[in-house]
Formats: C-alpha cells, sequence, structure tokens
C-alpha cells in the first residue's frame, strides 16, 4: 500500500524513513509547506495525493486542528486510509472524523496520538472486544515525567529542569500543553472514547506541575513519596471521570519506576486484571513506529479505532475522590478538611482527609481566585 504523509516534521520524518522499509507499505508524496518542496517526492497541494489513485493511506502528522481537519476529511472522502498522531484533532472532531471514515468504509486510527510509542491504544481496543474495561489511565506525557524525575532524583528547581528539557528537545518554547497536564488530558479524552465510547468534552479537571518547587518533592521524599503526573478516567453512571493531576505515589508503585521521559499506561479490564504497558511516550522513531503499526492494522482488515456510538459526554468527577497534599499560605489552610498540618514560615503544608476530585479542583481555583499561591497533588492510597 502507497503511503502518503502530510507533515515532514519530527514524526513525519521518521515516519518517511520507516515506510521506506517496511514490509507492505511504501512510501507516497509527503505534503510540505509552498518553498520547501525541494525534491520529487514533496508536494505543496493536498490533491496531488487525494487525487492520486494509487495512494492508499494519508498519514497526517501536521499538529493542531486546522488544516489537520479538512484535509483528513478531504483523504476520507476521497477513499483513503487516515491514520494521525494528532492527539488535538482526535479530541476535538474524532467522533465525525470516525463516521465519515465508516461511511467511505475505510480505516481511521490514531494509536501515535496517545502513549507514542507504547501500545496503549491498540491494545485497549482489542480488548474492548473480547473484556469490560474498568479504568484507563496513567504517566502519558513523557516531558512532564522527564521534569519530575529530574527534580525527585537532582532536587533541582521547576525552572531549571524546564530548561533541560527544551535544551534535550523534550519540552517545547511554548511547554503549556505539557506542563499544565493539557497533553495529558486529551490523551485520557481518547481513551476514555475508545474503552468506554464516551468522549468526554466537559466536566474535565487538569492539574500541571507548573506550581511544583524543590521544597514539596524534598517534603514527599521525606513522607516517603514520588510525585507523578497521572491521568485517570472510568465509567460513572452514564457517563465518566476524567482527570489529570499531580500524584503522590508510594515506591512500591509501577508509577515511581518510570524514569526520565517514559511513559507507563494502564487498563483495568474486568477479566484480564490490571494490564500495564511502560516505553518511550515520544520522540521521532516510537511516535512514527505507532504510526506504522496503525498502518500494518489497515492492511490487515481494521478500519475504525473510535467505537461507532462514541457520544460526546459531560465528564462527572463528583464520585472519585482521595487524600490530598496542599501546600498554601497558612492563612487559608482552614478552608481545607485537614488531617495533618505542618506550617513553617507561613506556609502549611497539608494532608486532607478523602476529597472528591471535583471538589478539590473547585476548591484550589477558588483559592486562587483569593490569591493564594497553591500546588497540591493527589496521594495514591
Ligand atoms: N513529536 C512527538 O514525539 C509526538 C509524539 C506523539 C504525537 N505527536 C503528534 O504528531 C503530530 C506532529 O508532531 P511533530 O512533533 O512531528 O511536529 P513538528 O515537528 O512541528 O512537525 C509538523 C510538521 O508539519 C508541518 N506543517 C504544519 N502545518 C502545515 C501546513 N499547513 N502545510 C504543510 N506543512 C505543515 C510543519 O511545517 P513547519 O515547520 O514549516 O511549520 C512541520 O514540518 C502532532 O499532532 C503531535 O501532537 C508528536
Amino acid at each position: 500500500m502507497k503511503v502518503a504523509v502530510l507533515g515532514f516534521g519530527t514524526v513525519g520524518q521518521g515516519v518517511y524513513e520507516m515506510l521506506r522499509h517496511a514490509r507492505g507499505l511504501e512510501p507516497g508524496a509527503v505534503l510540505v509547506r509552498p518553498g520547501k518542496d525541494d525534491a520529487a517526492y514533496k508536494v505543496t497541494d493536498i490533491t496531488a495525493i487525494t487525487g492520486d489513485p494509487t495512494v492508499g493511506a494519508v498519514v497526517e502528522v501536521l499538529g493542531g486542528i486546522e488544516p489537520a481537519r479538512t484535509w483528513v476529511e478531504q483523504a476520507l472522502l476521497a477513499g483513503k486510509h487516515v491514520v494521525t498522531a494528532n492527539k488535538a484533532l482526535v479530541a476535538e472532531c474524532g467522533p465525525e472524523l470516525a463516521n465519515l471514515a465508516r461511511e467511505k468504509g475505510v480505516a481511521f486510527l490514531f494509536s501515535a496520538a496517545c502513549g507514542g510509542g507504547v501500545p496503549f491504544l491498540h491494545n485497549l481496543a482489542l480488548s474492548t472486544q473480547s473484556d469490560e474495561i474498568l479504568t484507563v489511565g496513567g504517566i502519558l506525557n513523557g516531558t512532564t515525567n522527564y521534569m519530575l524525575d529530574a527534580m525527585q532524583s537532582r532536587g533541582a528547581d521547576y525552572a531549571e529542569v524546564l530548561k533541560d528539557a527544551q535544551q534535550l528537545g523534550y519540552a517545547e518554547a511554548d511547554p503549556t500543553a505539557d506542563v499544565s497536564g493539557l497533553d495529558a488530558l486529551r490523551k485520557i479524552m481518547l481513551a476514555c472514547a475508545v474503552a468506554f465510547e464516551k468522549l468526554p468534552a466537559q466536566g474535565l479537571y487538569n492539574e500541571g506541575i507548573q506550581n511544583l518547587t524543590a521544597a514539596d518533592v524534598k517534603h514527599f521524599q521525606s513522607l516517603g513519596y514520588t510525585c507523578r503526573l497521572v491521568a485517570k478516567g472510568g465509567p460513572v453512571a452514564d457517563t465518566v471521570f476524567a482527570f489529570v493531576e499531580p500524584t503522590l505515589v508510594p515506591a512500591s508503585a509501577a508509577e515511581c519506576a518510570v524514569k526520565d521521559n517514559y511513559n507507563l499506561a494502564r487498563y483495568e479490564a474486568k477479566c484480564a486484571g490490571d494490564i500495564v504497558l511502560m516505553g518511550q511516550g515520544a520522540g521521532r522513531f516510537p511516535t512514527a513506529s505507532a504510526v506504522l503499526r496503525d498502518l500494518s492494522d489497515v492492511v490487515s482488515g481494521q478500519r475504525v479505532m473510535m467505537p461507532e456510538n462514541c457520544a460526546r459526554v459531560t465528564a462527572d468527577c463528583s464520585g472519585c475522590g482521595h487524600p490530598y497534599y496542599v501546600r498554601l499560605p497558612e492563612a487559608f489552610a482552614g478552608m481545607l478538611p485537614c488531617d495533618k498540618v505542618t506550617v513553617a514560615d507561613g506556609v502549611a503544608r497539608v494532608i486532607t482527609k478523602s476529597v472528591t476530585v471535583k471538589e478539590m479542583h473547585d476548591t484550589v481555583a477558588a483559592l486562587r481566585d483569593k490569591g493564594a499561591q497553591v500546588f497540591f497533588a493527589g496521594i495514591e492510597e
């Protein structure tokens, strides 16, 4: 099958290189910006791909919503299979693109959009066919895991490890989507869609690591905890819960062993139990390998990863809860259901009683509205 590639950046170049050696697949044209078509295989007009009857599949690795959405639609309408690594696109318009693919009898797969090289969605989609999925989650952002691991192992502060992550190419010049938890949130949205036939579009909570300090990390270490940015999702009544937050995990947790920029994706199935997958969540070749895996699935007949009746829902995070660590000005500590409190130099470090995710995230939003500097993390029990 001849495969055209939209976008020739980090992942696009990896996909093109892997296509040159893959069994049953061959590289077709690559779509680049005008002025960058410096080789015969590079084109600047999408119709050179959608109008080419020899192209069987299109890989979209441009990023962002437009023009990716329009071009993916055009490729599907032209009867091409589509594989994408673009989580923003799938979180925004996955159900519509999947329905269009179904209508046209072609594939729409997006394994690389969640977990990079870790075959998370691929296995999750397979498991849904024979088992009931109870929860999904894990460490789904490599940039923040690198930063948290470095803060933990070197005692370094946030600004220093962010600079290192940018120099190593793990973090973008604008790291907001990674450090705010938005990137991980988009991935857990996709996992919920695949596992539970529900794409949570509202009612979601994400807290990132921007407010974490070296002093917080030292405090966690004294309590025997490691901090990781963890995403979780699961079914509840007729919707799902889905959230991302810094989480304190004990030394016995698998998440504690996830070093550097690695990811750990997990799901719990009713019959199979807990399934844990670990590997590189980003990077040129790990991500390209997930794209190639999807293309092999296309060749062997797999079609649409997103379930047929996937509905957009408002998530409900008011039923799941746990204790939290909260660092805030001493004057505000009374707003929390405290279990243990230590105070030094006007700063309170609180371990709360069990609080729901909704209540904690809403309370911290209210505290920040009052001008309080707050960091909080869930505590894995
Ligand atoms: N990098 C990873 O490790 C990774 C992992 C998992 C998923 N992903 C996803 O994969 C996708 C691509 O990521 P990436 O890291 O490869 O990004 P990237 O390095 O920025 O590559 C994107 C490429 O697309 C090109 N492009 C954008 N708009 C275009 C347009 N209108 N016409 C032609 N070319 C256009 C860009 O060209 P210019 O440079 O000229 O703008 C760039 O070459 C994203 O959705 C990302 O979320 C990436």
